[in-house]
């Protein structure tokens, strides 16, 4: 198990256990994180599962891919550590990762 860490933007915390292969967007589903919507079901053609990736684990996920990339451009407040959380599979190398939830989706 993985652990997850999603911080939404008043400061709430979801603690969560994620399994390796999830993605973080559907490991945010299971827990019923707020503010992750992920309208397109994790198929990287809808935006509305935008995270900040928190600063000190941002190379531990890398950066998006050029498809993610053109996604991105229809994410309200995107910053230099925006991710869509469905395209970050969990891996033991997350363990302690930590996500921020914009305060709205695109
Ligand atoms: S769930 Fe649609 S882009 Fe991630």
């Amino acid at each position: 198990m993985t652990k997850i860490t999603y911080i939404e933007s008043d400061g709430t915390r979801h603690e969560t256990e994620a399994q390796n292969g999830a993605t973080v967007m559907e490991t945010a589903i299971m827990n019923g994180v707020p503010g992750i919507v992920a309208e397109c079901g994790g198929a990287c053609t809808c935006a509305t599962c935008h995270v900040y990736v928190d600063e000190e684990w941002f190379d531990a996920t890398g950066g998006p891919s050029h498809m993610e990339e053109d996604m991105l451009d229809f994410a309200f407040d995107v910053r230099p550590t925006s991710r869509l959380s469905c395209q970050i599979k969990v891996r033991d190398e997350l363990d302690g990762l930590v996500v921020h939830v914009p305060t709205r989706q695109g």
